[in-house]
């Protein structure tokens, strides 16, 4: 296939089985590899429809070069980046100053210009600063990923479809997913939830918070419980929600990459860690859905490698989170 551009290229991703990881295990777990998007995460799909459905709406306009203004955790911006390049539109991101550094030089590089928030003041600093830019400057358009349908609907139409069509006949047990906009859990878990009744969605979120109560612990697993119930979420697909630690869920990033040879994000990492744990007490022969979001690239300043050798072989890894505040 030619593609006449990288946004002709966003999904269609693989879902992988990771038959290693769960050799001892007595259910499968299946990964929906995100991070396989041309811009590392499944948020190319959501940047991209934002901004496409926007244009149908005649708020943006391709290649009049407006300003597309976005609080993001580093990957919606890749997404946008990406589409702006493409479609025509000048860029300005706010990050929160504990996230990526990685991340932000490479946003740079593809011209937006980066804002940091103080992320002392909360998990949504990033989009409490840009909710005053964008009242400073009323013409750029914010695509406010946590609050735009557009974002589930994406998930409603592509990565849900893919993953039915590769999935197959036969019974799904459990979807296992982890909440920052709630898109991809929303509009993955209702087309899901339709086809497959018998499903359980379980909800993963950084120890400590308890999200539906809107309690929140400040965390490094960057892209989950980002401070508030985000509108798009639809909390009624919610079965249970799960809690994991940062340590957990580096040991399963790394146990992932070790073993499947899959390079993962921390959040990635925690979907994991909540999947292995339910493949462990679950009914031979079920089937565990995930996603992987992005890979370990981003997060190798988190990881301080002290004996991690033991990952993967079920004992768990002494490894440590190493502190940028
Ligand atoms: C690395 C990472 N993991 C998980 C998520 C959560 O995805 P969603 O916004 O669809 O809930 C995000 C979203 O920002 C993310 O960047």
């Amino acid at each position: 296939v030619i593609y006449d551009s990288i946004i002709d290229a966003v999904g269609g991703t693989p879902l992988i089985r990771l038959a290693r990881l769960t050799a001892d295990l007595p259910a499968d777990i299946y990964l929906k590899l995100e991070s396989a998007n041309p811009g590392g995460s499944h948020k190319a799909r959501i940047a991209l429809n934002m901004i496409l459905t926007y244009e149908q709406y005649g708020v943006l306009s391709r290649g009049s070069g407006q300003t597309i203004l976005e609080p993001t955790g580093g990957n919606t911006g890749m997404g946008i980046v990406m589409a702006a390049a493409v479609l025509g539109y000048r860029v300005v991101l706010v990050i929160p100053d504990n996230y990526s550094r990685a991340k932000q030089r490479l946003l740079r590089s593809f011209g937006a210009e980066i804002v940091l928030s103080d992320s002392n003041i909360g998990n949504n600093s990033h989009g409490e600063l840009a909710a005053e830019i964008q009242a400073e400057h009323p013409e750029y358009v914010m695509l406010n990923q946590a609050f735009n349908p557009a974002n589930p609907e994406t998930h409603r139409r592509t990565t849900a479809i893919e993953i039915l069509e590769d999935l197959g006949p036969g019974p799904l047990d459990w979807f296992v997913a982890g909440i920052g906009t709630g898109g991809h859990i929303t509009g993955i878990g209702q087309v899901l939830k339709r086809s497959h009744p018998e499903l359980t969605i379980v909800a993963v979120q950084p120890a400590g918070c308890e999200l539906l109560h809107e309690k929140f612990v400040k965390h490094r697993i960057q892209g989950l419980a980002v401070g508030m119930i985000p509108p798009i979420l639809d909390v009624g697909i919610i079965d249970e929600m799960s809690c994991v630690t940062e340590e957990d869920a580096i040991e399963a990033m790394l146990a992932t990459m070790r073993t499947e040879g899959i390079s993962v994000g921390v959040s990635t990492g925690a979907n994991i860690a909540v999947a292995r744990r339910i493949a462990a007490g679950c009914r031979p022969g079920s089937r565990i859905l995930t996603i992987a979001y992005d890979s370990a690239a981003d997060y190798v300043d988190l990881l301080e490698d002290e004996d991690t050798t033991s990952a993967g072989d079920g004992a768990s890894a002494s490894v440590t989170v190493s502190s940028r505040d």
